[in-house]
């Protein structure tokens, strides 16, 4: 396996729509997906999609605690290693109550921000690991999160671009001004 470099924001790997993966059981889409893991645990990560390293393909790796439903907003809070992991290739999310709910989020493309996001609190997700198993859950609060930003990155779009409020935009090293307060009331 192999540390991959992360795209930034502002390359166009990052702005286009993934392509489909034909067969999630090739050996190529494991060796991508074992390389993924190692990247964004490299990095400190709760989750990558395969276009963050250069690969247009519908495929994303994460770790999401499934009682949380608030990311927190410093940097040692964003990577649970005890969390379980999911590959998913060729994901669909289905909104199963549009109500929303905001987070902090931050993104290894964006490195050392972070951004106040308003997403639907309930979903169901979708997709294939790399044996060809399907793979189906409901998901709530910071797992529910975490997928739709992933997924996101395979259309091409970043939290930047869902942010409704720029004020709520910040350096991960101003974090501790905010981590006490509720942003929609500060
Ligand atoms: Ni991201």
């Amino acid at each position: 396996m192999a540390i991959l470099k992360i795209a930034r924001m502002g390359h166009p790997v990052l702005a286009r729509i993934a392509d489909t993966v034909p067969d999630p059981t090739a050996p190529d889409i494991k060796r991508l997906v074992g390389d993924m893991i190692e990247t964004m645990q490299d990095a400190n990560g709760a989750g990558l999609a395969a276009p963050q390293v250069h690969v247009p393909l519908r495929v994303v790796v994460f770790q999401a605690p499934e009682g949380r439903s608030d990311p927190g907003i410093a940097e040692a809070e964003r990577f649970d290693h005890s969390a379980p992991l999911t590959v998913l290739v060729n994901p669909e999310i289905q909104v199963v109550d549009s109500t929303s709910e905001g987070g902090w989020e931050g993104c290894l493309s964006v490195p050392e921000l972070r951004g106040w996001v308003d997403r639907p609190a309930h979903i169901r997700y979708r997709g294939f690991d790399t044996n060809g198993n399907l793979i189906q859950r409901t998901a709530r609060g910071f797992h529910a999160r975490v997928v739709q930003h992933e997924c996101d990155h395979l259309d091409g779009v970043l939290y930047v671009q869902r942010m409704r409020d720029m004020k709520k935009f910040l350096f991960e090293s101003e974090a501790q001004h905010w981590a006490r307060r509720d942003p929609e009331n500060g």
